[in-house]
Parts: C-alpha cells; structure tokens; sequence
C-alpha cells in the first residue's frame, strides 16, 4: 500500500498519480487533503505515522514547491524523505538513500512528469551495501549518536 498526501496545491497532481498508477497496479491510501486549505505539516506527519506504523511501505506527498512536505517528513523519525524533481535523483535517491517518502512540487512539475517520477520511485529498490552503512549513519545523527569531533 502506497500512502499518499497533498495540501491544497497539490490536489490535481495528486489525482493524476493516483489514476495512472492504480491503472498500473498500485494501491493507494490517500491521506487528503481533498480541496480545502490546510496546513502541509499536518498531512506530512498523517502520511510518515502510516509508514512508521507499517501500514504503507512508501509515501508520496506533494506541495506547492514540494519543500514545505520534504522539511516536515524529515523531521519524523525513521522517514528519509526526497524532494524529487528529475529522474536521475529520484532514482538514486531508492537506490542509494532508501528514501521511503517521495515529495514532488504541483507548482513546479507537469503532472504527466510527477507520474513517471512516481513509477520511478515506486519501482527502484534499494542497492543495500556500502550504502546501508550511510543509512545507519543518518539513524544515528537521528538518535544524536553521531559526534563531530
Ligand atoms: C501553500 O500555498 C504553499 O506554501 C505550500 O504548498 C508549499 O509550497 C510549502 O512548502
């Protein structure tokens, strides 16, 4: 199960990745907002609790620049969320950061763009390895156990 979330800019974008991809296979819960105005953190926080609680493996949220969602979800332990705009990144970012949350920009992405970087991000896996190393690294700052000095 796919979660996945938007703030009023993002309300179109949202629908088209949902339609595209549910015609591909993929499920989606979708965590709002429908149309009104609301408050990204609030959503970002809903959509990482269902991915920290293992109700959904991966996360895509989408706002008006995609920035304000990528500062929230990262603030959630555990999540490791990617603000994605090319293909390139959006591929490396499953391969080498395990990102479990994708946020895209509704103000900055066509939406037929945000779908095949969604497709992207929901079908690259993780290349582990030397790379696993690094995400522990990034647990650990979380867990203030990485020193500086
Ligand atoms: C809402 O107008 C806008 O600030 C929001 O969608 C997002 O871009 C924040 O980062």
């Amino acid at each position: 199960m796919i979660a996945i979330g938007c703030d009023h800019a993002g309300v179109e974008m949202k629908k088209a990745i949902i339609d595209a991809l549910t015609e591909k296979g993929f499920e989606f819960k979708d965590l709002g907002t429908d149309g009104k105005p609301c408050d990204y953190p609030v959503v970002a926080k809903a959509l990482c609790d269902e991915i920290i609680n293992g109700n959904c493996e991966k996360g895509i949220l989408i706002c008006g620049t995609g920035i304000g969602m990528s500062m929230s979800a990262n603030k959630v332990k555990g999540i490791r969320a990617a603000l994605c705009s090319d293909s390139f990144s959006t591929k490396f970012t499953r391969l080498h950061n395990d990102a479990n949350v994708m946020c895209m920009g509704a103000r900055v992405l066509g939406n037929g763009l945000a779908v095949e970087l969604a497709e992207i991000f929901l079908t690259t896996g993780f290349e582990g390895g030397r790379h696993q190393r690094r995400i522990n690294l990034i647990n650990d700052i979380e867990n203030n156990n990485l020193t500086s000095d």
